[in-house]
């Protein structure tokens, strides 16, 4: 049965893991997470690249037969050389603005993601094939990753925070917001609180673990085993912190899975 490697900067990929246990919850994951690192988003894109390459090619090593980068930035700045690379399934997520695009009712859509990907190429090459009537307000959410990677996905600082960057995407009069990264839909009971139940998210996490399957399915991968699989949750900062965030953050059933954790080892 596949071993699936899912990777993030920190705990934002956990939103994918969640979607992945739900829907495919028989296989065995590591979950990575460079927390030591976090947040990508601030970084250069020759430090992102080089340093999702160097983690994905670790969880190839571990045994992993697919791996999903739960990160939109590493996808806009690394995917393409990791699919170079390595041999195995390798599945991305961006943010879904063709899917807002679609959704949305007045064409206006607010774009939540980090620095790195509004300013990547891939972005905008993505940005350029949408209809040209649709208006996509960007916005750089710094500052936000690290409050969620502290556990304050909660606290006064996030929404004042949270308030500040929706600002602009509020007063554009958008209906539709893309969580461009994988941090964010931890803020959706925030982003509710400024904005309220009108306002249409766009989170592709479901998205990406039907390709995941369709991946497993095409290569003969997919297991049809009535268990739940094992999950280990790896990382760069404290394996056990981030054992007990996914704990806290995650809403798949979790305890019907076996649980470890440990530390990343060094990586050259
Ligand atoms: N979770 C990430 C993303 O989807 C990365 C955030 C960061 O480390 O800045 O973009």
């Amino acid at each position: 049965m596949a071993l699936i490697g899912v990777f993030d900067s920190g705990v934002g990929g956990l939103s994918i893991l969640d979607e992945a246990l739900r829907q495919l919850p028989q296989h065995d994951y590591i979950y990575l997470a460079d927390s030591v690192n976090a947040p990508y988003g601030e970084k250069s894109s020759d430090w992102i690249a080089a340093r999702s390459l160097a983690l994905c090619k670790h969880l190839e090593s571990q045994g992993c037969e697919a791996i999903v980068v739960a990160c939109n930035t590493a996808t806009a700045e690394a995917i393409k050389q990791i699919r170079a690379e390595l041999r195995i399934p390798i599945i991305g997520v961006e943010p879904g603005i063709k899917p807002a695009a679609m959704q949305s009712q007045n064409g206006i859509v607010g774009v939540l993601a980090t620095e790195a990907t509004l300013k990547s190429d891939k972005f905008n090459a993505l940005l350029a094939t949408l209809p040209s009537h649709c208006e996509f307000i960007k916005q750089a959410g710094a500052g936000l990753v690290p409050l969620i990677e502290a556990g304050q996905g909660d606290s006064t600082q996030t929404l004042e925070l949270l308030a500040k960057h929706l600002q602009p995407i509020q007063d554009a009069g958008a209906d539709t917001l893309v969580l461009g990264c994988t941090h964010y839909p931890f803020l959706r009971k925030a982003i509710r609180r400024l904005l309220g139940d009108s306002i249409t998210l766009i989170d592709t996490s479901e998205a990406v673990v039907r390709q995941l399957k369709r991946q497993l399915e095409s290569q003969g991968k997919l297991s049809a085993q009535a268990s739940h699989g094992a999950v280990i949750f790896i990382s760069s900062k404290n394996a056990q912190t981030l054992m007990a965030m996914a704990q806290d953050l995650m809403t798949s059933d979790l305890a019907a899975h076996q649980l470890s954790s440990a530390a990343l080892e060094a990586i050259s």
